[in-house]
């Protein structure tokens, strides 16, 4: 009898290890093209909180994608998470994400943000906005990104090349303003208008600028925080010399895109993966994006980062994001005819 209870207590104990062990083998796995310190504090923060553990996948959204459709039904991938609704759209299109619905990431993510059908979500917002010299410019002289094809910019613009997804974006949203016919003649002055042709990254065409190369660029928001945080007093020199403009304030608002993710067609652990997506979209999280990586929250006006404070607030431009990527190919075909490399 007593040795029987031994035993008991001894399989109950076993079973009490095995219980509190559980979690912690619980694992999701994500595919991420992003690759920032804020990430990873959250990614730690949530494996802390819920004991499931984040194990990552790098590569670009299009490797990613790509892996997805080939791995098929056998895809681990559970999460595809990267910037940019376009390539989300992409990723909705190839068919390797599917549908959820949960009333906390709807609450958490404005209608705006996310794919109408639930197949993807933003989770931090970023504003392609006009930077311009401060000892040359005077804001009075910017005003939406229209304006940029005007001839009083001859010879003064640095912006990358048409190939970036980013630059895509903001041709689609002007193609939804304005249609085709006005996008087209857009882009047509704006090439005309170009310091130097096209090349490096976002941050490059600010350092142009700061170099004197050009007068105004159109870059993300965050790529001025990493060079106003640099390590480098270089990159933090090239930040005193420019200031912030954020375009279309009298009409439809600033052009913005989301970092975003959705869950994998085949994932197999959709409900922890969902449980990811809830605790990235909830406010503590989205104060960790602003802090750490200089974005802004998905409901803007709580951004809580001094940097993008000292900037002011701005009105965003409301049109649904998955116009993004429905009016990609246009763009991309209306820039080679505008001959923006
Ligand atoms: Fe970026």
């Amino acid at each position: 009898m007593i040795k029987n209870l031994k035993k008991n207590h001894f399989l109950l104990a076993s079973l009490l290890v095995l219980i509190a062990s559980a979690p912690i083998s619980a694992q999701i796995n994500l595919y991420t093209h992003r690759h920032y310190d804020s990430d990873k504090i959250l990614f730690e923060k949530f494996t802390k909180e819920t004991g499931i553990k984040i194990n990552v996948i790098k590569g670009s959204a299009d490797q990613l994608i790509q892996r997805m459709i080939s791995e098929g039904k056998n895809s681990p991938a559970d999460i595809l998470l990267t910037v940019d609704a376009g390539r989300l759209h992409r990723a909705k299109e190839a068919g390797v994400l599917q549908s959820i619905n949960s009333k906390t990431i709807n609450k958490n993510v404005p209608s705006e943000m996310r794919d109408p059908d639930g197949f993807w979500y933003g989770l931090t917002v970023r504003a392609r906005v006009i930077v311009y010299a401060k000892d040359r410019i005077n804001s009075n002289e910017l005003s939406t990104y229209e304006d940029l094809a005007t001839a009083k910019w001859k010879g003064k613009i640095a912006i990358r090349s048409s190939g970036n997804i980013y630059n895509q974006s903001l041709m689609a949203s002007l193609i939804e303003a304005n249609g085709s016919r006005r996008a087209l003649r857009w882009a047509i002055g704006v090439r005309k208008n170009m310091a130097r042709a096209p090349r490096g990254n976002d941050r490059d065409q600010v350092r142009a600028v700061a170099a004197g190369l050009a007068d105004i660029a159109v870059v993300n928001t965050y790529y001025l925080g990493i060079l106003a945080n640099s390590k480098e007093k270089k990159d933090r020199d090239v930040f005193n010399k420019v200031s912030v403009f954020f375009p279309n304030q009298n009409n439809r608002g600033t052009h913005i895109n989301i970092s975003g993710a959705g869950i994998a067609k085949y994932s197999k652990n959709k409900s922890d993966a969902i449980k990811f997506i809830e605790f990235l979209t909830s406010p503590e999280a989205q104060e960790t994006f602003g802090k750490v990586n200089y974005e802004y929250p998905l409901f803007i006006e709580n951004n809580k980062s001094d940097l993008l404070k000292s900037w002011g607030t701005f009105k965003a431009d409301k049109q649904n994001l998955s116009i993004l990527g429905i009016r990609n190919s246009e763009a991309v075909k209306l820039f080679d005819r505008a001959d923006w490399k």
